[in-house]
């Protein structure tokens, strides 16, 4: 970890939702980040920032509006959920996102990544965040001989989360795994020469990057 988070300190991409840690702007964007490219959602959250700035502004307007300014990022039905979880939060929370991972999971729109991700980075709790690729990273490092995407490789993946986590810097833990895995734990040719974790990942040391993940 701590590995991790001194290579994060030196290389961290500077990214719009990373100004602050205003919970509603976390929450947009990792709703926005979760089938879409970085590159291409920062354009739609700083418009989506100046258009909604508040759970409220976007509690208020008509839904056609909202999906119209979704226009072009795919996957409406997460706009459709920001919406309706905006009005819930603004009926039943005076418009605050919760603060734990489990409530946040209650949130239409919010499964056990997003969750993770809002509680680590928006309110510092020490919870994982498994994506994508995050699971990749991890299932090489480790050598997780079981395919990540069934029941036991799921499981022992987020076991394998949690036990990382440095106290109090799980959101920072878990940005520097994302950037990490953009930057050089990349999925077809991992760029290890860039990597900070090479001593520690099994699958380098075996020479076996491309086995895994399974
Ligand atoms: N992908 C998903 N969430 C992200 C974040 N907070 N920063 C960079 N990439 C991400």
């Amino acid at each position: 970890a701590q590995s991790l988070l001194d290579w994060y300190a030196a290389n961290k991409r500077d990214l719009p939702w990373r100004k602050t840690v205003n919970p509603y702007r976390v929450w947009i964007a990792e709703i926005m980040l979760q089938q879409t490219r970085v590159e291409t959602v920062i354009p739609y959250f700083e418009r989506w920032m100046e258009r909604y700035p508040t759970v409220e502004d976007l509690a208020k307007v008509e839904l056609r509006e909202v999906l119209k300014s979704w226009e072009g990022l795919g996957y409406y039905s997460r706009a459709r959920s920001l919406h309706k979880a905006a009005r819930l939060l603004l009926e039943r929370h005076g418009g605050q996102l919760p603060a734990t991972a489990k409530e946040l999971s209650a949130v239409p729109g919010i499964g056990p990544y997003s969750a993770g991700a809002i509680a680590s980075i928006a309110f510092g709790k020490d919870e994982p965040a498994l994506d994508g690729n995050i699971r990749r990273i991890l299932a090489r490092l480790y050598q997780l001989d079981e395919p990540v995407t069934s029941t036991a490789g799921n499981r022992r993946l987020w076991e394998l989360a949690r036990q990382a986590l440095p106290e109090g810097k799980a959101g920072d833990f878990n940005q520097a795994l994302m950037d990490l895995a953009n930057h050089a734990c990349l999925p077809k040719t991992p760029r290890c020469d860039l990597c900070p974790l090479t001593k520690h990942c099994q699958a380098h040391l075996h020479g076996q990057t491309r086995l895994y993940p399974v």
